[in-house]
């Protein structure tokens, strides 16, 4: 069983889909791992450690060559992946609904493509979960990178030379990386408040010491949603929620949008008009801003300024904490992997639960219900 790590080739991509404790872990498992040279480098592993961990180095062709199973944070192009064995799986993100013509051509190389954001939201598939592990990163780094842009400070400060008020934040969608948002700006002391559509998360934000902000008008998602997933909301729930937000982002100082809708663009929660109302020196964090964006005017890696608000956004955000980044996801393909290891085989052998829920491709075939044939 021969598993192989590629240095990530996107643009601004820093992380790496393996670290040295899960090489570890995998050659104990009885693997051998090969990793392309400098495949940590941004992510402060360097290739030594990756060698005392028990792993071979070589260039990406070497890596690859006869290779069962290939661990990439974004699934790389097939054709770098021509010398692994028929039927390689290659477990990384696909970003499925937007990258159709990639799935189709990892169907065509005959490639078994598991997609990492497919996993289901099931409690025993919470350690494999990138999209978790990830978003609560992005959630803590959003209210950071908001902090660096606003010329004020979060908490109050009582000084000789008089008090200073504490920020006003404000948490559009309190999924994973919402929550992180909501807990670190709450480590800094701001006062915070959140919104979603799910009824479910104004436990969560109260048990935060945020304060919730709801449409109450219109009946949101009751409970979790499916899966903890939103969907669409009706127009009379998108106008009801546009006068609230209207009424309350006026008076916040720092934004933080996280709002996703799997498979389709991010909602739009805040509109040039609203953003008009907000003070100067505001700033918004929009993290759905790779989705299409929560806020108009947002652009991906740019700070744009409207009415003297910042608006932000990386395309990225967990690339930002590369080395905490990528622990987390190595260990969630390593949880994955090893959940399923069949020690006759020497290999993992996926159920169907979570299997087929992962499958994108087999056996040249697109076989996932969720992107179709
Ligand atoms: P997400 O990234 O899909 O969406 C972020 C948030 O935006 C969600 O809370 C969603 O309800 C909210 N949202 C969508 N449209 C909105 C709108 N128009 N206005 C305001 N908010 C809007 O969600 P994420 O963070 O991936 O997870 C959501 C929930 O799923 C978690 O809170 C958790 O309960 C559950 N979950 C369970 C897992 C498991 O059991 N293995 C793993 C991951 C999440």
């Amino acid at each position: 069983m021969r598993i192989a790590v590629l240095q990530e080739r996107a643009a601004g991509e820093t992380r790496v889909a393996a670290t040295p404790e899960t090489v570890r872990k995998f050659v104990a498992l009885g693997a051998t791992v090969a990793v392309e040279r400098g495949a940590g480098e941004a992510a402060a592993v360097n290739d030594a450690a990756f060698e005392e961990a028990g792993a071979e180095l070589g260039s990406a062709a070497e890596v690859v060559k006869g290779a069962d199973i290939v661990l990439a944070v974004q699934a790389p192009e097939p054709a770098a992946l021509a010398g692994a064995s028929g039927g390689a799986w290659v477990a990384a993100t696909f970003n499925p609904f937007a990258e159709k013509d990639r799935v189709a051509a990892y169907a065509a190389a005959g490639l078994e493509a598991l997609a990492m954001e497919f996993m289901p939201r099931i409690t025993r598939a919470q350690s494999m979960d990138v999209l978790s592990s990830q978003s609560n990163l992005a959630g803590y780094k959003a209210v950071l990178a908001a902090a660096g842009e606003y010329g004020r400070v979060f908490p109050m400060m009582m000084t000789a030379a008089g008090t200073v008020a504490a920020a006003r934040v404000f948490v559009m969608g309190v999924g994973v990386a919402g929550l992180q948002a909501i807990a670190t700006a709450r480590r800094l002391g701001a006062q915070v408040s959140a919104t979603d559509v799910r009824s479910a998360t104004k436990e969560q934000i109260l048990s935060l010491g945020a304060k919730p902000i709801f449409v109450e008008s219109v009946a949101g998602i009751e409970g979790e949603g499916s899966g903890g997933y939103a969907t669409e909301m009706s127009e009379e729930y998108q106008k009801a929620q546009a006068e609230l937000v209207s009424s309350h982002i006026a008076k916040q100082d720092i934004v933080i949008t996280t709002a996703l809708i799997p498979g389709r663009a991010a909602p739009r929660l805040i509109s040039d008009a609203q953003i008009a109302t907000m003070k100067p020196g505001s700033v918004i964090f929009d993290l759905a801003v790779a989705q299409g964006g929560n806020v108009e005017h947002s652009v991906a890696d740019e700070i744009v300024e409207r009415h003297g608000v910042k608006i932000m956004g990386y395309s990225n955000t967990p690339a930002h904490l590369a080395a905490d980044a990528s622990a987390l996801f190595a260990r969630n393909l390593y949880n994955f992997l090893s959940a399923f290891w069949d020690k006759e085989q020497g290999r993992p052998v996926l159920d169907e639960e979570i299997g087929d829920a992962v499958r994108l491709t087999k056996g040249g075939k697109i076989v996932n219900e969720r992107i179709g044939q």
